[in-house]
């Protein structure tokens, strides 16, 4: 599934302008500046394909990207606090909201939780929307080389204890650095094995 060619296909503003509904898709979720768009350059092999910034709120629209013509792999726009005007967000927020209850082929939400933050609350509410939708979703922790093995253990159980809160999630988290390389290989595999 990663070995063919990987596009950009679209931005997305509104739920009209989602392309059809013909292939298996996954989307990658998380607040603002968790790490979505380097994850998905990490997974593709494509350093800029999506755009990725320190600012919180770079990505504003539904971005779709082809994996040749067998799936797509959605980056959405963060939720939380964004260095953009609040009718902007809100906008964006509730297209985000639309889209995880709404996409007929979304086969798993990967839910992005920062290894140092762990789930806040506004990851319980889009949990708690998935669930409500059943989108199965699972997590993935990123950033993870930016703290220690013993630093990462409490985060971890606190992750664990949310996901038991949750009917649509699947109990096995993923660890991963888009920097450097952890877990990529497993969460590609995961992706590729979707159907
Ligand atoms: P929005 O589009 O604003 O919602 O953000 P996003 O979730 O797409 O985050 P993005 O991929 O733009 O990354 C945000 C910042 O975190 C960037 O400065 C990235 O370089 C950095 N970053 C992302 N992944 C990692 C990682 O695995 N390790 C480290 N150290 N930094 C990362
Ligand atoms: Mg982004």
């Amino acid at each position: 599934l990663f070995a063919g060619p990987v596009d950009f296909v679209k931005g997305v503003v509104a739920m009209d302008g989602l392309p059809g509904a013909d292939r298996p898709e996954v989307c990658f979720a998380g607040r603002s500046n968790v790490g979505k768009s380097s994850l998905i350059n990490a997974l593709t092999g494509r350093k800029g394909l999506a755009r990725a910034s320190n600012t919180p709120g770079r990505t504003q629209e539904i971005n779709y990207f082809a994996l040749g013509d067998q799936a797509y792999l959605v980056d959405l726009p963060g939720y939380g606090f964004a260095k953009a005007p609040v009718a902007v967000v809100a906008k964006w927020q509730a297209l985000l909201k639309s889209y995880l209850a709404g996409r007929q082929t979304l086969r798993r939400a990967f839910c992005l939780i920062d290894s140092r933050h762990g789930v806040k609350p506004v990851d319980h509410e889009i949990m708690t929307l998935l669930d409500r939708s059943a989108v199965p979703f699972q997590v993935v922790m990123t950033k993870a080389d930016k703290l220690g093995p013993n630093a990462m253990q409490p985060v971890l159980a606190q992750v664990e204890t949310e996901l038991q809160k949750h009917p649509a999630a699947f109990p096995q988290l993923i660890v991963t650095s888009s920097d450097k390389g952890q877990g990529i290989a497993t969460l590609r595999a995961i992706i590729a094995n979707l159907d």
